[in-house]
């Protein structure tokens, strides 16, 4: 029986992660111990099967003993351990949710529906290192998959509309911080339908503008607003978010060697925990749409092909829609103006579950077959 270690499962991605494995009973058949950074020694969580009390995450000799880690802790975390784990003679595997090993070469970044046959081809020569992508690209290539498949992508553009949930979970309460603020600013002209619109947006406007207002997190308004930038800045003018989608797709797909160009701009928007994307896609040859929606449709069971009319696409093509769900739908599609070689889609996928934890969730799968 496979001995898995868990760190991090407190947090809010580990918490979606033992909430999966739970619901598809992912702890039988597993011998699971549950690390703490703060709480050694105290019970472990209530899982439906016993486990013992939390050890020390940072007990290089506990974590030796593991066939499996499984950290969603975050990249400071990695950064401590990982090396030294290695270092030392440990050859179990390290599944990780953090974005610090991902582009190493011993990491293999896991999409099993996408890229299942890159994983095995890695585990056959003894990869031990698997690191979920990030949570646009994976969204991304979960509604997509069916055109990379078929080699149709020539280039690529993903213009984002990431919720604040990727920010973590501080920044989730800021968000609604921000909109109670903004809302409380105006209670009483909001209260009489004769009051003036003008009034209630400047008063809005001033209300974000204002030194109360809550910005720890985000440093600048996102509730009513939109921040056109997420993560470091490159020496390219890329965020680091926007460089991601180009070289972990490339990564993801195992095309190194023949990447397809992907860009575009990152946004941050006021949704809670779904990541939206618009992208431009220039394929390879005019291919006919109904072709097109049949190749997405059918490339795995998650993605959904909402039809492009108003009615479908506001019913099921958002984040409200979407979140807490393991559907990716994928509409808005249809031939732009530029040719029949460009194609428009759009897309929505919940950041936390297949953008963060179901891939680790199914590579433990994966290796417990
Ligand atoms: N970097 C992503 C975001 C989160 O900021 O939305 C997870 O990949």
């Amino acid at each position: 029986m496979l001995k898995v270690g868990f760190v991090g499962w407190r947090g809010m991605v580990g918490s979606v992660l033992m909430q999966r494995m739970q619901e598809d009973g992912d702890f039988n058949g597993i011998e699971p111990v549950f690390f703490t950074t703060s709480q050694v020694g105290q019970p472990g969580p209530d899982i439906g099967v016993d486990v013992p009390p939390l050890k020390d995450a940072f007990a290089l000799d506990d974590l030796k003993a593991l066939d499996v880690i499984v950290t969603c802790q975050g990249g400071d975390y990695t950064k401590q351990v990982y090396a030294d784990l290695r270092k030392n003679g440990w050859q179990g595997y390290w599944i990780d949710a953090a974005s610090t090993l991902r582009m190493e070469d011993e990491a293999t970044i896991i999409l099993d529906p996408v890229n299942r046959k890159v994983i095995d081809a890695q585990l056959a020569k003894g990869a031990k290192t698997f690191v979920g992508g990030n949570c646009t690209v994976s969204l991304m290539l979960m509604g997509l998959g069916g055109l990379f498949e078929a080699n149709m992508v020539e280039w690529m553009t993903s213009m984002t509309y990431q919720a604040a949930s990727g920010s973590g979970a501080k920044h989730m309460r800021e968000l609604l911080n921000q909109m109670g603020q903004l809302r409380d600013s105006v209670s009483s002209e909001l209260a009489d339908p004769a009051s003036a619109i003008l009034e209630i947006d400047h008063k809005v406007t001033a209300a974000m503008r204002g030194n109360d207002f809550s910005i720890e997190n985000f440093t600048a308004p996102l509730a009513g607003s939109l921040l056109p930038w997420i993560d470091s800045k490159l020496e390219n003018g890329q965020s680091r978010e926007e460089w991601k989608g180009f070289v972990e797709t490339n990564k993801i797909l195992g095309r190194g060697e023949n990447p397809v160009p992907i860009d575009g701009l990152c946004v941050r928007i006021g949704a809670m925990r779904s990541h939206s994307q618009a992208f431009t896609i220039k394929l390879k040859q005019d291919v006919p749409l109904d072709e097109i929606e049949e190749r997405i449709a059918q490339h795995n069971e998650w993605v959904k092909v909402i039809p492009n009319d108003k009615e479908a696409t506001v019913a099921g093509l958002t984040p409200a829609a979407v979140t807490g769900t393991l559907d990716i739908p994928i509409g808005r599609l249809r031939k732009l103006n530029m040719g029949g070689e460009y194609l428009s889609a759009f897309g929505v996928g919940d950041q936390l579950l297949w953008g963060a934890a179901e891939p680790l969730k199914r590579m433990l799968k994966i290796l417990r077959e």
